[in-house]
């Protein structure tokens, strides 16, 4: 046999797929797998662009990206449902690597400013957002800036990094931020049901002890009961229009808040 040829091997066949091709691969099979995270509006179109989109990425950060892709499906789903396109400026405030602006921006005509406090993530995200109009990306701690004027705000997966004090304060910059009608969509973790919760604090306590998101945080994720979640909320004079805990088998007991400001 030719040695030069070799064996077939999958793997290596895989790899050597023509790009457009491997991230029809690769998209075709997150999307699969993203339906064990809720369901969603989220397409294959859009899995096969956004993989492209970080595709000059070192493979064990595309690896990281892909896994936070493939949870997204019911946050999206939320954003569309509740949130209307609007004039203003939709700000994501600790955007990571810009995933959830980068799908909203492909479902709808809206100006978003993405916020990210990791110089490695920032940089990835504006990266993936090149040639986009409506998508920009800056650095801040939203911890100490201001935020901007907004007519819409998300925070997915933010506050729990942050001490009570710290997550009261961020949202009270928020209800500063925004306009009477306009809506902050929160998506954490809470406390039920218990297997979940566990899970959850488990995995997030390791990120946070080996630093994943490349800044200082706290050790343990500040996860909330609903009953404190609707308080802390309260507190920062904002209201709770509506509440659901994301159905799904994946072992992750998100909550999404949709607020608005108290009149
Ligand atoms: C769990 S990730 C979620 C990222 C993104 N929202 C998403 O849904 O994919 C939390 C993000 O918040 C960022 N972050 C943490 N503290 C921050 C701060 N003080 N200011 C801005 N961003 C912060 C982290 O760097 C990280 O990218």
């Amino acid at each position: 046999m030719n040695r030069r040829m070799g064996r077939y091997s999958p793997v290596r066949s895989f790899c050597g797929a023509a790009p457009k091709l491997r991230y029809v691969l690769i998209g075709k099979m997150l999307h699969q797998l993203s339906h064990l995270f809720g369901d969603g509006p989220i397409s294959l179109q859009d899995f096969r662009v956004l993989t492209e989109r970080y595709a000059s990425l070192p493979l064990i950060d595309q690896i990281q990206i892909w896994g936070r892709l493939i949870c997204l499906q019911p946050i999206l789903k939320a954003i569309n449902r509740y949130i209307p396109t609007t004039d203003g400026v939709m700000v994501d405030l600790g955007c990571g690597y810009g995933l959830v602006s980068l799908l909203v921006a492909s479902q709808r005509n809206q100006a978003i400013l993405g916020i990210e406090a990791s110089p490695s993530r920032l940089a990835i995200a504006q990266q993936a957002a090149c040639g986009l109009q409506d998508v920009t990306f800056r650095c801040g701690d939203i911890t100490q800036a201001t935020v901007p004027p907004s007519a819409v705000i998300l925070l997915i997966d933010v506050l729990f990094l942050f001490p009570d004090e710290v997550q009261r304060g961020v949202l009270t910059k928020c209800s500063h931020a925004l306009t009477h009608n306009s809506i902050i969509l929160i998506k954490d973790s809470t406390t039920a049901p218990a297997w979940k919760y566990a899970y959850a604090t488990f995995e997030e306590s390791i990120k946070l002890s080996i630093r994943a998101y490349g800044i200082r945080t706290g050790k343990q994720p500040n996860y909330r009961t609903p009953h404190a979640w609707r308080r802390l909320i309260s507190q920062a004079n904002l209201k709770v229009i509506d509440e659901c805990f994301i159905e799904s088998v994946a072992p992750y007991p998100g909550i999404i808040y949709v607020c608005q400001k108290m009149s």
